[in-house]
């Protein structure tokens, strides 16, 4: 079972959009897939409502309540979806759940701050500095040729691990959330861009790179 985690400690970053992109892209890849949505405002379950019954299921847990136990034992990848706002003891008892945590930032000069300093703190849990979870991270909300995406780019491409996506900023997100789908199951000529953004993302989370040796 492959453990997932999407993380920061600032809200609107994308964990959400991000989480069910990843669910959905395994679902459609066949594989058993658990969403556990540890945010009590419940949007990743909210996206799992709406996902048309002809699609691939994603099976909702809601970790906030209930914690990790009922994600059934047959999952293949188990998505998590952490809050905003971890820090301390939440933060460390979140991050013993996941083998990888992925990490969006959005290009703001706010959120690059939170972002900086709660990826200390990430960086201080004991299972991170032992090596026991994979860290990246991924841009999010992209908009090039701005002078704070290049901020961005410059803080992320600084940081010693990898720097895996630019993620455009796109209505494709929000069309796909709203109607339970991901990116991936959008029709290719609107979403082909997007694809191919998260191509060096998935390959890794695909590769023994993201998975603790
Ligand atoms: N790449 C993107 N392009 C456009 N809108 C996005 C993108 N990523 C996230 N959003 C939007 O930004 C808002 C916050 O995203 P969300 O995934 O809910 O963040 P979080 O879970 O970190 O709070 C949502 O309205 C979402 O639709
Ligand atoms: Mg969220």
């Amino acid at each position: 079972m492959r453990h997932i985690m999407v993380m920061n400690s600032k809200g609107g970053s994308g964990k959400s959009t991000i989480a069910t992109t990843l669910a959905s892209y395994y679902a459609t890849k066949g594989q058993a897939v658990a969403l556990v949505d540890f945010d009590e405002q419940g949007s990743s379950l909210d996206w799992i409502e709406r996902r048309p019954a002809d699609r691939p299921p994603v099976t909702g847990v809601a970790g906030f309540r209930d914690g990790m136990r009922p994600v059934p034992r047959s999952s293949d990848i188990v998505v998590i979806d952490a809050p905003a706002r971890t820090h301390g003891r939440e933060l460390t008892d979140l991050v013993r759940y996941a083998e990888t945590v992925v990490v969006p930032v959005l290009p703001s000069t706010v959120d690059i701050q939170a972002t900086d300093k709660f990826i200390d703190e990430l960086l201080d849990v004991g299972r991170v500095e032992r090596k026991e979870v994979k860290l990246a991270v991924v841009a999010n909300r992209f908009r090039e040729h701005t002078l704070i995406a290049q901020e961005l780019d410059e803080y992320l491409s600084k940081l010693k691990m990898p720097y895996l996506a630019k993620l455009r900023d796109a209505q494709n997100y929000v069309r796909a959330y709203t109607r339970g789908l991901g990116i991936f199951e959008l029709p290719e000529y609107l979403a082909w861009p997007d694809w191919e953004q998260w191509k060096p993302l998935l390959a890794w989370l695909n590769s023994k790179r993201s998975v603790p040796a």
